[in-house]
């Protein structure tokens, strides 16, 4: 049996998996951390040579030797993924295997790469024991030193070590390394991500002493425990920053327990670090120890030192548009400090243990973290084509004892290196795998070397597992059922927690919102991960050498999943979606709302969200406006206010008797945006007028054709009423509704209506001449959608009232969107309004907007989702005006309130787009101002717009006026 198709052959010759460690010289070194510094340490990454082939069966003996002459090789870095220098290509899938599932076996087609490096052994380290790590290779590897070989190993994510000693001499060294693209492990790695492979993490050499300190389980609570075991005697000390408070000897493998009075306890809010040194015979490791409790309430609720706490988190994968998935500890560190600016303090490791110091930077930054075994076999689900995913399946390796070890495997590497991490408040088993006796394994071998942790498995479905877990998990319930389980009918004592929701992909999550009322209502609902933190898009180029943001299928692979890799919160270069800023705002650590307002003042209660911090770092600006205006603003802070506390604020102001469109109070700090109405009674708007107009209105079409003013022509189409937009990626199911396609009869066609004219009838009516359309919208083979009574009122003053009703066939479920369509000539780029903004809204998706007079342009309107789609939506919006450079253009003022979305592309332009690069603006603007557009949702994976968000009402009224204005004429609005 081959190592690589044999799911019992783990690993050959490998170190025990110990807790991640670098060792220093001296306990300074060892406390200030610099791995560079470190004369124990020699990182191996660069340039190394190599070769590439297709085949596994085509590598050559020779290059193994230690004599092999690489002057002709090529040269790769590491670490790096081969796929992204050129050897083969980025292949992602999510669900199916990239290769046929015949278990273990993996396709004769196996690419190899093949790694070659010189060292030296010199000085000191000739006389200590020298070890090799490497930190991820995907998905198996033969060591060769010197023409020897060493061993092999698996698991992609984990780590897995070497004592060289043995196999080298001082002076010259060879190392070389044959990485398989699939092993057997492969179908244990079937995580929704590109399959690239080769020496991804770091790779290095470890100078030790012989007995050196091999491990250390070190473990801290709340109340100022720590517990401590080596397996070899050292000495411990334990710093706060600068100050040693504790030293102790410790005896080998024996567990100490020591008290640390006055101990300050480490919380995602508070990420306190003590540091422990570990010395023994002049060689320091240091670990990070926070003190601090994870249990669970009577209430279900997850308490971290005693505290109860809501996870509002994120789904992480380790992903770089140009590397793969190298992440570099800038690249961690800037994501983690994006997650902070945007209220995230949980991350899920989907679905692999992260990068080593991604958890030392977890512990720094303050994010609690739920450590994901690699382990994912969701491919099982369609191995016999279609789709069927059972928690248990007796055909899976998920309960062959075969592969037993191999899961086992997979828990431990994760938790050995791993367990000395505060950050860490879950294991989990890993993702989408079912669920067997293969998984129970795991969490017994867990719940017996530690259990100071909760154990998480989303397919925890038998009885077994469900004693085994400590949480209940799920993925993108919809609220219903997420309710149920707030409720908790059957008194499950663990704790409710979503691993997976509001599914991030292209335009969305929508209903965010939704879903913290609820968990904020039920104590037993803990929290949720967002899916997921960045696109994982790769850098490719098209045929004029331009980068583009690449997805499945554009390599040519197959099979492929498109670009369902692209559900981020933030692009690949981590600028945030317009819908992570409403992410931000629902995950937001204060809330405030209106006690009373009047005679000069506003009084605020402001609420303290935090756990377990005080406001006292947050300094506010408010502001009132008046129809946009700011009438009056200052700063406030609340000192001393306690977690879940709030205060009243008293704000002065002088405020407005009376406005036209809304007196807002707004209060800002960084990561915070919060907006309260203040009551106003409702001004009456000054008449509004217009000079130099002319209005063309062509009585077959039953619609406006032209409207000039000041020698500008401000239509540059019939004007029209249309229901569709560019579907969004979480309308990538339900659009099968609403396309056209071939064969497709379920659909309403909605991208091809038509507008049909019944009637068109003019009259005068006082001063005004009133034309009144009946119409229908329908598409070819559908009954009509929507019929229509539209009236046209043009005014003696130059305004043209539209007003009407649509009703909407019973049969349709609900429209993307309805209103009315212009199409604008070039130059009609300035866009002022007051409404919600500035940011992109939907009915879902606008806790991040608010009421005001914003300012944009066209141009600007446009946000580059990786595949082009919906966007640029405005709700609630009071006036419009879209003007160009010579301050001619048309107002849009509503009667109650409409939406709008201005754009230089059809719905057309970005429905046919795959990628941003494929699209050409147009010199025109497509203006809508909408009745109602519906919901985003998030239905590519979880559920569609809830029925609150969708445009279902089969009566729709509506009106608005449009007020041409040109320099000299009608008044831009107020
Ligand atoms: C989940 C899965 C994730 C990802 C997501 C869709 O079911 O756990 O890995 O595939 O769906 O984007
Ligand atoms: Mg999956």
């Amino acid at each position: 049996m081959r190592d690589y198709e044999n799911p019992q052959a783990l690993h050959q010759n490998l170190e025990p998996e110990r807790a991640y460690s670098i060792p220093f010289d001296s306990e300074a070194a060892a406390l200030a951390g610099d791995k560079s510094q470190s004369g124990r340490y020699r990182l191996l990454n660069g340039d190394w040579a190599f070769r590439y082939y297709e085949r596994v069966a085509d590598v050559p003996a020779e290059l193994f030797a230690a004599d092999c002459d690489l002057s002709g090789w090529d040269v790769l870095a590491v670490p790096s993924n081969w796929q992204m220098h050129g050897y083969g290509h980025p292949h992602y899938t999510n669900v199916n295997y990239p290769f046929p599932v015949d278990p273990p076996y993996v396709p004769d087609d196996n690419p190899s790469g093949v790694y070659a490096l010189d060292f030296t052994i010199d000085g000191e380290w000739r006389d200590r024991e020298t070890y090799l790590v490497f930190e991820g290779v995907s998905s198996f590897f033969y060591l060769y030193v010197n023409g020897q070989r060493v061993g092999f190993s698996k698991v992609s994510h984990c780590q897995s070590e070497f004592n060289l000693t043995p196999y080298i001499q001082p002076g010259n060294n060879r190392l070389t390394v044959q990485v398989l693209q699939w092993c057997d492990g492969s179908y244990l790695e079937d995580q929704d991500f590109f399959r690239l492979s080769g020496i991804f993490r770091d790779v290095y050499l470890l100078s030790r002493p012989k007995g050196h300190i091999r491990d250390i389980f070190l473990s801290a609570s709340a109340d100022g425990t720590l517990e401590v075991t080596a397996d070899a005697a050292c000495e411990l000390s334990l710093w706060d920053g600068d100050a040693s408070i504790l030293r102790e000897a410790l005896t080998a493998g024996q567990k100490h327990v020591f008290t640390v009075p006055n101990v300050k306890q480490w919380t995602a809010e508070t990420p306190k670090l003590y540091k422990a040194v570990f010395s023994r015979e002049g060689e320091a490791l240091a670990h990070n120890a926070g003190f601090r409790a994870i249990s669970v309430s009577e209430k279900c609720e997850l308490l971290i030192n005693g505290v109860p706490v809501k996870l509002k988190g994120v789904n992480r994968h380790d992903t770089h548009p140009e590397l793969g998935y190298v992440t570099p500890a800038d690249h961690m560190r800037r994501d983690l400090e994006l997650m902070k600016q945007l209220n995230i303090n949980t991350v899920r490791t989907s679905h692999y243990p992260n990068h080593p110091e991604f958890y030392n930077l977890c512990d720094e930054y303050g994010f609690y973290v739920i450590d994901e075994a690699d382990l994912e076999m969701h491919g099982f689900c369609a191995w016999r084509r279609g789709y069927e995913y059972s928690y248990y399946d007796s055909e899976w390796p998920t309960d062959m004892p075969e592969w037993r070890e191999a899961f086992i495997d997979r828990a431990r590497r994760m938790v050995e290196r791993d367990k000395n991490h505060p950050c860490i408040i879950m294991w989990s088993l890993g993702n989408e795998a079912g669920c067997g006796v293969n998984h129970e394994a795991m969490a017994e071998w867990i719940q017996a070397r530690d259990d100071s942790r909760l154990i998480h498995y989303e397919q925890a479905g038998s009885d077994k597992m469900k004693t085994l877990t400590g949480v209940v998990s799920s993925m993108y319930h919809d609220l219903e059922t997420v309710e149920k389980h707030g409720i908790n009918e059957d008194n499950d004592p663990r704790p409710y927690f979503m691993c997976e929701y509001a599914h991030a992909m292209g335009n969305g999550p929508g209903g965010l919102s939704d879903y913290w009322d609820l968990f904020n209502q039920y104590p037993r609902l803990i929290g949720g991960c967002i899916w997921e933190w960045a696109d994982h898009a790769v850098i490719l180029r098209d045929k004029d050498g331009k980068p583009y943001y690449g997805y499945g299928g554009d390599s040519g692979e197959l099979p492929h999943d498109g670009n369902f890799c692209c559900d981020g919160m933030v692009l690949p270069d981590r600028t945030p979606y317009p819908g992570t800023k409403n992410i931000q705002a629902v995950y937001q650590y204060v809330s405030a709302n209106l006690l009373s307002a009047g005679d000069g003042r506003i009084d605020v209660e402001v609420c303290n969200l935090h756990d377990f911090i005080t406001l006292d770092g947050y300094l506010f600006d408010w502001e009132v406006t008046a129809d946009g205006d700011a009438v009056a603003q200052g700063t406030f802070s609340v000192p001393g206010l306690k977690p879940k506390d709030s205060r009243a604020v008293t704000l002065h102001a002088p405020l407005p008797a009376k406005a036209l469109y809304g007196v807002y109070l707004n209060i800002t700090a960084p990561s915070v945006r919060l907006q309260l109405e203040i009551p106003a009674a409702r001004a009456v708007a000054a008449p509004i007028s217009g000079q130099g107009l002319s209005y063309t209105f062509d009585e077959a079409l039953g619609t406006l054709t032209s409207i000039h003013i000041g020698g500008t022509e401000l239509l540059a189409a019939p004007a029209s009423f249309g229901v569709w937009r560019a579907p969004t990626d979480n309308d990538m199911w339900i659009q099968n509704e609403w396309i056209a396609g071939v064969g497709n009869r379920k659909s309403w066609n909605l991208d091809i209506v038509k507008t049909k004219i019944y009637s068109t009838e003019t009259s005068r009516e006082g001063g005004n001449c009133v034309i009144t359309v009946k119409s229908a919208l329908a598409a070819s083979g559908r009954e009509p959608l929507i019929r229509m009574k539209t009236v046209y009122t043009v005014t003696p003053d130059g305004a043209i009232g539209v007003d009407g009703y649509a009703d909407v066939n019973e049969r349709v479920e609900m429209l993307p969107r309805f209103g009315y369509e212009l199409v604008l000539p070039k130059g009609m780029e300035r866009l002022e309004w007051f409404g919600m903004g500035p940011d992109e809204c939907y009915a879902d998706i606008q806790r991040h907007a608010w009421m005001g007079r914003h300012t944009s342009t066209v141009t600007e309107q446009y946000f580059p989702y990786i595949v082009p789609q919906e966007h640029g939506n405005h709700t609630n919006t009071r006036w419009l005006a879209v003007s160009n450079e010579q301050g001619c253009g048309l107002l849009v003022k509503a009667k109650t309130h409409f939406e709008f979305a201005a754009s230089h592309y059809t719905a057309k332009d970005l429905t046919q787009a795959a990628h941003t690069c494929d699209l050409t603006p147009r010199e025109e603007t497509f203006l809508r101002i909408d009745y109602k557009v519906s919901g985003i949702g998030s239905g590519a994976c979880g559920p569609y717009t809830f029925e609150k968000d969708k445009l279902t009402e089969k009566r729709i009224e509506y009106g608005f006026w449009l007020v041409p204005f040109c320099e000299g004429g009608a008044l831009p609005p107020p």
